[in-house]
């Protein structure tokens, strides 16, 4: 039922400082990093480091209810966050899930990159987040 690995999302207490890390120690051209954006309904900004097979999302807490803020009060240097693969339709994808027994843990609500997404609980996937997306209307491969 998964698609293609969208990202890897890596929490961070700075998106400027997590920029530089990957371009500094990993070499990425600072053209294959986005803008850094403002997501403030749930609580994040984010940027996306764009690699060859798929991307890495930088988030970092907006504001004080932040999801991520707990997240980062544990792993104070950052940490690997969750993982998102692609699925065609993401309300096909949420019932399936239910069905299977899964723990979603959020309405189909718009994601990073302006389609709709889901979570489903660390505890269906030996301790991972995992983000389900629907894939952009128009994307190849
Ligand atoms: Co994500």
């Amino acid at each position: 039922m998964i698609g293609k690995l969208n990202h890897v999302g890596i929490a961070v207490p700075s998106i400027d400082a997590a920029k530089a890390t990957y371009c500094d120690l990993y070499g990425v051209s600072s053209d294959d990093i986005t803008e850094t954006k403002e997501l403030a309904p749930q609580g994040v900004k984010y940027a996306f480091v764009n690699l060859p097979n798929c991307q890495i999302e930088l988030i970092e807490p907006l504001g004080e209810n932040s999801p991520i803020r707990n997240f980062l009060e544990k792993n104070p240097s950052g940490g690997q966050h969750h993982v998102c693969f692609e699925v065609a339709d993401i309300y096909v994808a949420r019932d399936e899930m239910v069905v299977r027994g899964a723990k979603v843990l959020n309405e189909p609500r718009i994601g990073a990159h302006g389609t709709l997404v889901i979570f489903i609980h660390p505890r269906n996937s030996n301790g991972v987040l995992i983000e389900l997306m629907e894939t952009p209307k128009g994307a190849h491969g």
